[in-house]
């Protein structure tokens, strides 16, 4: 196959690689980038993972007596706060009576500081002084002690945080560990609530190091968050609610999640932003725009405090002074957050009857933002059909082959303003397009497979060669955490359990630059060059057999540029079949190689460099040229 590359390759292009953290999801969040180790830390959780929202009233889930003695007593009586009103009291007969978690599926334990804190107070009222607490990390049996710490306090009728660093003497050879806080039996009187662990996080904010770092090395430009779905809530009463997930912990009430069980919003808008500005990227802020998955709408009439709610929002994080600004310096930030430069209005308003109610509700958050602020961008979660929108943010879940015919798709869309940005594509299914519903039928993806991979490849080059009309892509979902029943959807472009991270053939190529020129056959390629002017040719070969690929400069011949074979860098990736795909079990099955390309893949003119390609690979070559 020869491939003519583009002499002179688009310098304009608006393509970047995006990230989508959306909150809930696959316990990705809480149980996954948001690092506590406690689960149901403050006795929310609904008994079972139903979506019911009558169900969202509090247990103790993950939770359990250190001895039969022990007994748990799960109360509303003296509330720490309006929003966390549930906390325990342990009692009982015996030597010690406490109270241990399971984690999230799990603690894993490492020679390293843990920052324990808890509040407490008297449970009689009547005061308590040198209550001896024990509390500690031990194995799920609490046969074996992996640190352990005691103080004696002074309990009142009023709460009190207490903090503790814990010192683990070597690491756990597996995650089946718990956290117990212990009493003695006889003469307690402790009420506990709001149990926190952390490990030493991602760069001082609150995230599990190896996901953090993950999510960084994919360099985005910018980050949606916080949903998806989990932005609408299942319900109108279940929507995201900013105002409830900033601010000191014990004031964030949390809300039943989308997806799964309970969200705390420990991971709330500060930690998202905190997390997003130590990356190098800027946010693009989801504004809940008055719908919901349970198809209710906001009406018309009442929508302006819905509307109102975004613009506080938004003062919140951007005003320089006044009382905006001052709440969010008594929260811990003072200067604003003005790498915010883009919101997105509502999440896939294409969906259900979601259309018949856009066209009001669209135009007032539009509306209102632009007039408040406008310095930022906007990007509609449009019904296709619906025009005049700054930017659109469409969606692409389907089957490799689906993809593989996307190549072209934006070649002939219409440049008439409106920016394109595909901020979820995956592919879930490994069927062909003839296979009915790719999202419940036989062949949904558990793990991300070579074949997807490529034809995500395939659809983000096909985006990235018309970078003036589509301004970035980021896969969906981002996390799977792989405990059992934590799954809601897959695949996912990372996944985890406690103790492992696997990068999944998706998370290998979803890495892009910026490019032009098209070119079909069973073999895609892209081209662009980088900030020193080297060539970025990209090449996915599709194909189950290897392919010889010349690539030549069109248009070429005397004074065009050259190859020039010196420090000329190979990047691959491969696998031996379509559905091979990296997962706990076998996690680097499909990983990159890097390598110089030898003097020989050039001809002695400079007019042409010689590949053989694996079947079923992506390629990237960086080539100076002369
Ligand atoms: O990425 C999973 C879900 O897919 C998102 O929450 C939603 O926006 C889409 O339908």
């Amino acid at each position: 196959i020869t491939l003519e590359i583009d002499p002179k390759p688009s310098k304009d292009s608006k393509f970047a690689i995006d990230l989508f953290i959306e909150t809930n999801i696959n316990y990705g969040t809480d149980g996954g980038l948001y690092a506590e180790l406690i689960a149901n830390r403050a006795f929310q959780e609904p008994e079972t993972n139903s979506t019911d929202p009558s169900l969202g009233k509090g247990t103790l889930k993950y939770w359990s007596p250190t001895s039969s003695g022990t007994k748990l007593n799960l109360t509303k009586s003296n509330p720490l706060s309006n929003a966390l009103p549930q906390s325990v009291t342990i009692s009982g007969d015996g030597e010690r009576c406490g109270i241990k978690n399971t984690g999230w599926f799990g603690i894993p334990i490492d020679d390293q500081e843990y920052q324990l804190s808890f509040q407490v107070r008297s449970a009689s009222g009547g005061g308590k002084s040198d209550q001896e607490i024990t509390f500690g990390l031990y194995s799920s049996d609490m046969a074996t002690t992996f640190a352990e710490g005691s103080d004696k306090v002074t309990l009142t009728s009023e709460w009190q945080e207490k903090r503790y660093t814990l010192n683990p003497r070597g690491k756990a050879g597996n995650a089946d560990n718990v956290f117990a806080l212990q009493v003695p039996c006889q003469g307690s009187d402790v009420q506990v609530n709001l149990v926190s662990l952390f490990p030493p996080t991602w760069e001082g904010t609150v995230a599990r190091r190896d996901l953090a770092q993950a999510l960084a090395d994919i360099k985005p430009e910018l980050v949606r968050l916080p949903g998806g779905n989990d932005l609408e809530g299942n319900s109108i009463a279940a929507r995201f609610q900013w105002r409830n997930s900033v601010g000191p912990l014990k004031d964030r009430p949390g809300r039943l999640g989308t997806w799964a069980g309970w969200n705390t919003e420990g991971l709330g808008l500060m930690e998202l932003f905190d997390i997003v500005e130590k990356m190098g990227a800027s946010p693009i802020l989801s504004i809940y725009a008055g719908y919901s998955l349970d198809r209710q709408a906001v009406p018309e009439d009442e929508l302006q405090p819905y509307v109102q709610d975004a613009l506080d929002q938004l003062h919140f994080l951007l005003d320089e002074s006044g009382e905006w600004a001052e709440l969010r310096a008594s929260f811990g930030r003072k200067e604003p957050y003005s790498f915010l430069k883009l919101v997105e209005i509502g999440n896939e308003d294409w969906i259900n009857n979601a259309p018949d109610t856009w066209p009001y509700r669209y135009p007032a958050f539009r509306d209102a933002i632009a007039k408040e602020f406008p310095q930022l961008g906007q990007i509609a979660s449009s019904p296709y059909n619906f025009t005049g929108q700054p930017a659109i943010d469409q969606h692409d879940y389907n089957t490799p082959d689906y993809f593989f015919t996307q190549f072209d798709r934006m070649d002939s869309w219409p440049r008439n303003g409106t920016k394109i940005y595909g901020l979820e594509y995956a592919v879930i299914n490994g069927g062909n397009q003839e296979s009915g519903d790719i999202y419940g039928g036989p062949d949904r993806l558990k793990h991300s497979t070579m074949n997807g991979a490529l034809g995500e490849a395939v659809f983000t080059m096909g985006m990235e060669r018309n970078g003036d009309l589509c301004y970035g892509a980021a896969y969906a979902p981002i996390f799977m955490n792989e405990a059992p029943g934590a799954q809601q959807w897959s695949p996912d472009l990372l996944t985890f359990d406690n103790l492992n991270l696997v990068k999944s053939a998706s998370y290998h190529i979803h890495q892009v630059n910026p490019s032009s020129k098209p070119e079909t056959s069973r073999v895609f390629h892209s081209v662009g060059t980088d900030s020193q002017g080297w060539y970025v040719i990209k090449l996915a070969n599709v194909a189950d057999h290897a392919s010889k690929v010349v690539l030549e400069f069109g248009g070429g011949g005397e004074g065009g540029p050259k190859f020039s074979s010196s420090q000329a860098t190979l990047w691959q990736i491969s696998a031996d079949g379509r559905e091979v795909a990296n997962t706990l079990s076998n996690p680097d099955v499909i990983s990159p190689t890097t390598s110089n390309l030898p003097p020989s893949s050039f001809s002695q003119d400079g007019s042409q460099l010689t590949l053989d390609l694996p079947s079923l690979s992506f390629s990237i070559i960086r080539v100076p040229t002369i």
